[in-house]
């Protein structure tokens, strides 16, 4: 039996035919009621806009929980998830449609609303449930992308805000959810080892690298408005940014974390107009193989237009402006239609201040601190050694001190990052969340590339798909002296 105790609630899912909901939602509350950690009294509720009877949209919903889970869908539990289900049509904006809602809710201490339609309304909805008296004890989650720079992720938070405060409001970016992005904290806090060589003194640089296999995938529509500055560095890899480079936190709660992260993303040095073309790459690619099969480029996808000028690459330099980081570039590199999915951060430890080994081998002496979000997900330290041998003398080479999480905890399953944060809603543990002023500071950093991408008018840089991006991010970093790790 599981060790920790959730409250029970209605879970009332806006957008549950949509296909966050289908793919990633579902499942994860089914993991949950498998794992004990649905309370019986829980009920869900899953509302959307599509016209068709409850009986019709319930199967559906049962059948794609099939597909998405897999050959692991235990039936029992599935029986008895299916069974807290219940399906109801409303029209997001008519609050009369959310009295129904309020009915089904009834006497429920807790409601938690999951808003996985697009941001545009998540302010009606907050405003019809507080309408029919479901503000007082909800908690609100609102899915990524909130708005598309900082003004109007402002306006939606506001809009939120008039009938949920802070302390309920969970916006969700499900990197945070990762067991190996958690576990970020675990290894840089728990270790007094490292937390001694994290600053300038001793690191040299950082690389954060998340490449995707995948395009598109049928996409464009909502893709090709955002495109990989927003869709993916605003978010997920300034988190990890922020995870890497902060101070520690005086405990573990919610403020104390994000407190530290919000000082990191202040610190963040703006790029200038110059910059923009030394140390920032955007690319789109063009039509390339992907596992060995030809692959369309991003203009030839489905529904594409094919003028556009959305960046699906983007690799830059960030500077952090602090006594622990002056000095320290942070590059960051990420695409679609990658050659392989690998999220991975690399820390590159500066050489040893005074050198005595042959000047041949000068080059490979540093120690990396290699963590590999997934997959393969675990931490590899590559340290020198001496190669073994009478005939060697003091030749070194760099060997591995390797923790690889899934043959070390051989009979834990790694949760879905969603199943992990449906946890911590129901828990109330806002840690895993992020605050309004952390994505407005990430909206104001992005905001400035965005406005000299477009005052520049340039195009983004072509690579084929199945490479590892325009030939300038590969620049970007040599131009420092250095490459991207193992590339690859
Ligand atoms: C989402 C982006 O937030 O993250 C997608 O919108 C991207 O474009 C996805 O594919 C990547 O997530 P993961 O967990 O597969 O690395």
């Amino acid at each position: 039996m599981p060790s920790i105790t959730v409250e029970p609630c209605t879970f009332a899912l806006f957008g549950a035919l949509g296909d966050l909901a289908l793919r990633k939602l579902f499942p994860a509350l089914y993991q949950l009621d498998g794992a004990g950690l649905l309370h019986e009294d829980t009920r869900i509720i899953a509302l959307a806009r599509e016209p068709g009877s409850e009986q019709e949209h319930l199967a559906f919903i049962a059948s794609e929980l099939r597909r998405y889970v897999g050959a692991e869908l235990d039936e029992a539990v599935a029986e008895r998830f299916l069974a807290r289900l219940s399906y109801l049509h409303v029209d997001f904006l008519k609050a009369d449609d959310y009295v129904a809602l309020a009915e089904m809710a009834g006497s429920a201490q807790r409601v938690i609303a999951y808003f996985a339609t697009p941001a545009a309304v998540y302010g009606a909805i907050c405003e019809n449930l507080s309408k029919v008296g479901l503000a007082e004890n909800t908690r609100v989650v609102l899915e990524k992308p909130i708005g598309s720079d900082l003004e109007s992720s402002r306006k939606v938070n506001d809009a939120v805000a008039q009938f949920f405060p802070e302390n309920r409001t969970y916006r969700i970016d499900h990197y945070l959810g990762k067991e190996t992005v958690q576990n970020l904290i675990a290894l840089r806090f728990a270790n007094s080892l490292f937390e001694t060589q994290w600053n300038q003194n001793y690191i040299s640089h950082v690389e954060i690298t998340v490449a995707e296999k995948v395009g598109i995938e049928g996409r464009w529509g909502y893709f090709d408005k955002a495109g990989q500055l927003r869709d993916m560095i605003q978010n997920h890899l300034l988190q990890l940014l922020c995870l890497i480079a902060m101070d520690p936190p005086a405990d573990l709660s919610a403020d104390s974390i994000r407190d530290e992260k919000v000082k990191v993303l202040k610190a963040l040095a703006p790029i200038s107009p110059e910059g923009l073309t030394t140390q920032v790459v955007r690319g789109q690619y063009i039509a390339g193989y992907s596992e060995g099969k030809p692959v369309p480029g991003y203009l030839e996808e489905p529904n594409s237009n094919t003028q556009s000028d959305t960046e699906t690459f983007v690799a830059l330099r960030a500077d952090i402006r602090n006594w622990r980081w002056a000095g320290v570039p942070f590059y960051l590199r990420t695409g679609k239609r990658m050659p392989q999915k690998l999220s991975q951060i690399v820390i590159h430890f500066k050489e040893p201040s005074h050198y005595i080994f042959a000047p041949e081998q000068r080059l490979q002496i540093s120690n990396k601190l290699i963590i590999r979000l997934q997959p393969d997900e675990g931490i590899s330290l590559r340290v020198m050694t001496k190669e073994q041998g009478l005939d060697k003398g003091m030749q070194l080479r760099s060997g591995p001190l390797q923790l690889n999480f899934s043959d070390t905890w051989r009979s834990a399953r790694i949760p879905d990052a969603y199943e992990r944060l449906l946890l911590e809603v129901m828990r109330g543990n806002q840690n895993l969340f992020v605050r309004k002023d952390e994505i407005e500071a990430a909206w104001k950093w992005c905001d400035q590339l965005i406005a000299g991408w477009k005052k520049s008018g340039d195009a983004p840089k072509p690579y084929a798909a199945g490479s590892w991006g325009p030939m300038s991010s590969i620049a970007l970093i040599t131009r420092d002296g250095r490459s991207w790790y193992g590339d690859i």
